[in-house]
């Protein structure tokens, strides 16, 4: 905990190609997003047997989570466990491989989704030569993590190590036991689950995807940008530590509120119903805890965007895991199941929380990567913050309102019992909300773009002032 350290040669040349990357991935994944949903409003849009939106539908959500989400952990935990641990990277070359490997990943689930090669879990799509490239990325990854974690100059591991660390933990964990395969071709296997069990394996795996990769790994981003950004201190270090054990605790239960009303025990449903719930209490926690760190900084939300993007992000962070216990209670969920209200709260936590505290990361990184003070031009960011907000905004209530609207509809009964309207009716009262979330869609893209030019004017004024290199100052130990 001494700034006594002699100066450390970070080493950034990793994180700033993870960086770029996550922006290009970003851009690609959110287009055919806006695709997907275009072709819900147009269907012959694309139709070709490769672009339908059955094969389109995985390759979105593979390229946002595991591309954009991806590369933006990446980035964002290479920069962080090294500030923070005021070392380098441990085995800086496995830290390359691991850039190389995770895109190749990225690009061949970007050839064998199109061409219909699936295992069909959901988040799990990719076949299993796929899988032991994901898996031996992963473990160089842990790799690196934890030998950069091991050789700290510093006493103390700052809390936002712990959630990254439990993140590729947990992440390696589950990856490794849902794709456990009997392979019958290069490009084709069988679970070795069946039934009932293989649903709760996939929905265990669903979940904790959710809490580990789209959760615990984001929070550590915040646990330490938002601090940096605010210029304050975490709010209550103390209440950081009680929200990542009450966290990860309780996250591995909830899984089977994807599985009420089926083949699943009512017990296992039940449980995962009341585990939803309790989770509420720590992931509020952690909000307010990030949100709490603005005491004092409030003012600086009138000319700080980047800082904007991070306390959006917290908001939607607390709607969605608000919404999400909610959703879980049964009754709830025999309205919303099935319904574009899953949709809405997907997005509430992927383009609210997921992206935009992704966003603000980035956006205060990358300067500091290239060695120069600032992004080329903050009108732009704030610009893009707005496209962002405005863009979320306009996708949930188009979602809100159709699901709410389709679940009453597919439940109403006339008097002698017939069902009141047809799939079909309820079908073509959400067009509306889909032409909305069309063009939601298409501010937050546009967002993206604008975003992806400031990096590359970034990257150009560093060029020129030749600013770009693998040292930098140490900074005071966070706590
Ligand atoms: C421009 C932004 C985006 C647009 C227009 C968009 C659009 C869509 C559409 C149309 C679907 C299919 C919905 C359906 O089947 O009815 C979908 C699904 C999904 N999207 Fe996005 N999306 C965007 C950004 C993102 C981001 C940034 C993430 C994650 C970080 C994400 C995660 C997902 C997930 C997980 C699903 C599957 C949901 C489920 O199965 O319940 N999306 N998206
Ligand atoms: C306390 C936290 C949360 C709880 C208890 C929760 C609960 C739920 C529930 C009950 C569903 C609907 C399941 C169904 O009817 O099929 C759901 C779906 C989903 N949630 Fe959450 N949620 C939480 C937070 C989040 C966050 C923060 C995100 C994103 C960053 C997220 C992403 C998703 C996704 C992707 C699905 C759709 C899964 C699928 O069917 O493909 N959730 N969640």
């Amino acid at each position: 905990m001494s700034n006594a350290v002699a100066h450390p040669a970070y080493d950034y040349r990793t994180v700033r190609h993870f960086a770029i990357m996550a922006v290009v991935w970003g851009i690609v994944g959110m287009a055919v997003g806006v695709l997907i949903a275009a072709q819900l409003v147009w269907p012959e849009l694309l139709a070709s047997e490769w672009t339908h939106f059955g094969r389109l539908r995985p390759l979105h959500t593979n390229a946002v989570i595991f591309a954009f989400g991806g590369c933006t952990l990446f980035a964002t935990s290479y920069y962080i466990v090294q500030r923070t641990c005021h070392t380098t990277l441990a085995f800086p070359n496995l830290a390359r491989f691991t850039f190389w490997g995770w895109n190749l990943v990225i690009v061949l689930a970007a050839i064998t989704l199109p061409l219909g090669m699936t295992t069909t879990h959901e988040y799990a799509e990719l076949e299993w030569p796929i899988d032991i490239l994901i898996a031996v990325v992963w473990i160089s990854y842990a790799i690196v993590f934890f030998a950069t974690i091991a050789k700290r100059q510093t006493s103390h591991i700052y809390v936002a190590n712990w959630f990254l660390g439990a993140f590729i933990l947990v992440i390696a964990i589950l990856h490794i036991v849902n794709s456990v395969q009997y392979p019958v071709s290069f490009t084709k296997s069988y679970y070795v689950w069946s039934g009932a069990m293989d649903a709760m394996i996939q929905w265990w795996y669903g979940h904790n995807a959710v809490g580990f990769f789209l959760t615990a790994g984001f929070l550590g981003m915040m646990y330490y940008f938002v601090p940096k950004q605010a210029g304050r201190p975490v709010y209550s270090y103390r209440l950081s530590i009680v929200h990542f054990w009450a966290l990860i605790a309780t996250y591995m239960w909830a899984g089977a509120h994807h599985l009420h009303y089926s083949a699943l025990p009512d017990w296992a449903q039940s449980v995962g119903m009341v585990m939803s719930i309790v989770l509420l209490a720590p992931s509020w926690g952690g909000m307010i805890n990030g949100v709490m760190t603005l005491s004092g900084a409030w003012h600086k939300l009138r000319t700080d965007p980047i800082l904007r993007f991070l306390v959006v992000s917290l908001s939607f962070y607390g709607m969605s895991t608000f919404e999400g216990p909610m959703m879980s209670i049964k009754t709830v969920n025999a309205l919303s199941h099935n319904t574009d209200w899953t949709i809405g709260h997907v997005h509430s936590g992927a383009l609210g929380w997921v992206a935009m505290v992704s966003i603000g990361s980035l956006y205060h990184l990358i300067p500091k990567v290239l060695g120069i003070a600032q992004m080329y031009s903050t009108r732009l960011i704030n610009m893009h913050f707005w496209l962002a907000t405005i863009g979320t905004v306009l996708y949930i209530a188009a979602m809100w309102v159709n699901g709410i609207m389709q679940g009453l509809m597919w439940r109403a009964v006339n008097p002698d019992g017939t069902l009141t309207y047809s799939f079909v009716d309820s079908l073509e009262a959400s067009y509306p909300g889909y032409l909305v979330r069309v063009i939601g869609g298409a501010f937050f893209l546009l967002g993206m773009v604008i975003m992806l030019y400031n990096v590359y004017m970034t990257v150009n004024d560093a060029k020129q002032q030749d600013t770009i290199r693998d040292t930098s100052e140490p900074e005071p130990a966070a706590a």
